[in-house]
């Protein structure tokens, strides 16, 4: 569903240029789920964030289903973005000013598609939050807002960035918990330190030396 192919990526800094990602190929099928590990700085944002359009390969290519990634203009991969693509943070990332269920109304609005926020937002156990803004809940209420808002549109692909980096053991688990439970179609891809998310994970992946490594 979402594929690599030998994608590099290099960065500067300074004079000196550094290759994170030298040739890294990846094949995630269809609603499976893939943990991507490895130290801290070996490029696993870099690899996500190239597949959400945040950021550009410097060659190789990315593909979601028949939909070159790294061929869309920057207005396509927007929308693309905006339609079939939940992101989620280690630090939360809600919009401040507004409330648990604008934070989902926006995504949806923005989406264009069909979803249901009273429904998502039970699903995470915040609906009696839905008017709260994000700085009265705590952390883990926080992360579970993010999860309900990248899931609300129904993408095809959810991407998270540490989502359980800023957690507690059992907010670390009920997150995890909810990203196992998403519907059976959605694809999911999760850099992480977490031995318990890889445990849960279809498919564990490592950055060694740029490259991708199925374990
Ligand atoms: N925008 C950027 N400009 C310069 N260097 C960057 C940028 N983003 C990441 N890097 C560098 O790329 C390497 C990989 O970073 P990152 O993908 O954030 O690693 P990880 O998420 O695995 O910790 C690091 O050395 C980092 O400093
Ligand atoms: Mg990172």
């Amino acid at each position: 569903m979402l594929r690599f192919e030998n994608v590099t990526k290099n960065y500067w800094e300074g004079s000196v240029e550094r290759q994170v990602l030298r040739g890294a190929s990846l094949e995630l099928a269809t609603g499976s789920f893939t943990a991507l590990l490895g130290r801290s700085g070996t490029g696993k944002s870099t690899l996500l964030n190239l597949a959400a359009g945040l950021d550009r390969v410097d060659s190789g290519q990315v593909f979601c289903d028949e939909i070159e990634l790294t061929a869309l203009s920057e207005r396509d991969f927007t929308l693309f973005r905006r339609r079939q693509l939940g992101f989620i943070f280690q630090f939360f990332h809600l919009f401040p000013t507004l409330t648990v269920a604008e934070n989902l109304g926006l995504v949806l609005e923005l989406s264009g598609r069909s979803g249901d926020i009273d429904e998502m937002l039970r699903r995470v156990g915040l609906w009696d939050r839905r008017q709260s803004y994000p700085d009265k809940l705590s952390g883990g209420e926080q992360q579970r807002v993010a999860v309900a808002r990248a899931l609300v549109h129904q993408p095809r692909l959810v991407l998270a960035d540490e989502p359980t980096g800023n957690l507690d053991q059992e907010n670390g688990q009920t997150v995890l918990d909810l990203l196992r439970n998403r519907d059976a179609s959605v694809t999911l891809l999760v850099a992480t330190h977490s031995q318990e998310v890889a445990s849960a994970a279809d498919q564990v992946v490592r950055i060694v030396d740029g490259q991708l490594v199925v374990q």
